[in-house]
């Protein structure tokens, strides 16, 4: 992570936002003051959750807020990105919760009192189960319910975000969870992946409008995860394979926000499984964006194998692989930028996301993550190598902040700096964050004095 404070070094320059990510489900616990959400529901369903756990407590972050706040500023970073809870602001019968509102309030005014940037998204995944019992993201209604929940919270914090997020990857939420079904709501069929991300797209649209009226200044965007996909060999068949699994899992998402229409594989798609588009949808999920977020975790291989869909080769035996079993491969975020910069006219990106699930021990009270040091110096280099070669990028988050809920799998992979005791909810700062702390202070300290210089 050296190359953070080097002279020279491309994130020494203080427009380049320096952050820690987390989300709402993940971390906040206290599910007793909000309604049920579609994570509550899916994990009550036995078999769903690796390790049979739930968000009920979570990191009890809401709860232990002082002592988070203090962490971030601990580290010297310059932003923090978290999202708000749906279910916690709004109630069943559509009235405001004050006191969960009243909650990010208070989180935005402390991180401002120590001058750290607040990177809000709106929608991480836990949508109110209330929506979902009338058809969740299948139910086209359910996007003009967001706009409306964002017309709350957008005037409620007003003068207090430095960016909003509409989405955290709509990939997760309509793939995962309405097609594959490993997330919530569990939903299994393909027939409803395509229409639901057409409602999720639909949805950032309709709040980008939203955001554009009440908060003209702020920055505005959505977060996409992306995965390059390369050919297993050079067969015209594997190439096929490769393009058909770009099409569907990167393109599909962000071909309509930046082109205003979906890749030509949606005539190619069986009618059923296509989506509803009314005439005006692709206009406003194409509304302006100030900022791309990409999240980045690991690359995969594709092979025509005779299925139907292109098949994703698990990481390589001989290559190195996080808890989470994935490839580390940080040329493939330099690929993936290039090619999205070839590819499109993009707005600045954001890294919102990259990080690794390490096998963490507590010992004698340290927590030596060496591999996660690695994973975010060369990830850190590969941005690097990107912006080199002409992509302009902004800002880089380290997913994430704490260990906490990583959905499906339960509590057991360990993603953040900061360990979680789960039994004691003590923090301690793992190497990786303390390593994060002293070369941001260095990076503070030489960027003060080339200001000072100015
Ligand atoms: C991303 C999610 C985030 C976390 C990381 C590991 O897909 O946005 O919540 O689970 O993966």
């Amino acid at each position: 992570m050296e190359i953070l404070a080097k002279s020279g070094s491309p994130f020494t320059n203080k427009a380049f936002t320096i952050g820690v990510a987390t989300s709402s489900f993940q971390i906040e616990g206290d599910a007793g003051n909000r309604e049920k959400c579609i994570w509550d529901t899916f994990c009550e369903q036995p078999g769903k959750i690796a390790d049979a756990s739930h968000g009920l407590i979570a990191c009890d972050h809401i709860n232990r807020i002082e002592e988070d706040v203090a962490i971030i500023d601990s580290l010297h970073v310059d932003a923090y990105r978290f999202s708000i809870s749906w279910p916690r602001v709004i109630r069943s019968d559509g009235t405001v919760n004050h006191e969960g509102l009243g909650f990010y309030i208070s989180l935005l005014d402390k991180l401002a009192a120590r001058n750290i940037k607040a990177y809000v998204t709106l929608y991480h995944w836990d949508l109110p189960q209330y929506l979902e019992d009338k058809g969740g993201w299948l139910n086209r209604d359910t996007a003009f319910a967001f706009a409306e929940y964002v017309d709350i919270v957008t005037k409620a914090f007003e003068g207090k975000v430095y960016s909003y997020a509409t989405l955290n990857e709509p990939f997760c939420s309509a793939y995962l969870g309405y097609e594959v079904g490993i997330h919530a709501p569990g939903l299994i069929g393909k027939e409803y992946g395509k229409k639901a991300i057409h409602h999720l797209l639909l949805a950032h649209g309709l709040a980008m409008r939203v955001i554009r009226k009440n908060a003209p200044d702020i920055e505005a965007g959505i977060v996409l995860n992306f995965t390059p996909f390369y050919p297993n060999s050079t067969a015209e068949k594997d190439l096929k394979a490769t393009q058909l699994a770009h099409d569907h899992h990167n393109d599909w998402y962000i071909k309509p926000l930046l082109h205003a229409q979906y890749p030509a594989l949606i005539n190619e798609i069986p009618v059923s499984h296509r989506p509803d588009i009314r005439e005006g949808d692709l206009a406003i999920i194409a509304e302006k964006i100030d900022f791309l977020g990409v999240n980045y975790y690991t690359r995969a291989k594709v092979k025509d194998d005779g299925g139907e869909d292109p098949y994703q080769l698990p990481a390589p035996s001989d290559s190195e692989q996080t808890a989470m079993g994935w490839e580390v491969y940080p040329q493939g975020l330099t690929d993936l930028l290039v090619q999205l910069h070839r590819d499109y006219t993009l707005p600045p990106v954001i890294i919102t996301e990259n990080g690794l699930a390490s096998d963490d021990n507590l010992v004698a009270g340290e927590v030596n993550d060496e591999q996660r040091i690695r994973y975010l110096t060369t990830h850190l280099n590969a941005v690097a190598e990107a912006m080199a070669q002409g992509v302009h990028i902004t800002g880089y988050f380290v997913w994430s902040l704490l260990d906490n809920f990583e959905w499906s799998l339960g509590y057991e992979k360990r993603f953040g700096i900061v360990y979680v005791d789960y039994a004691t909810q003590q923090r301690t700062l793992k190497k990786s964050a303390k390593t994060l702390q002293r070369i941001l202070e260095v990076r503070n300290e030489m960027s003060t004095s080339v200001s000072s210089h100015e």
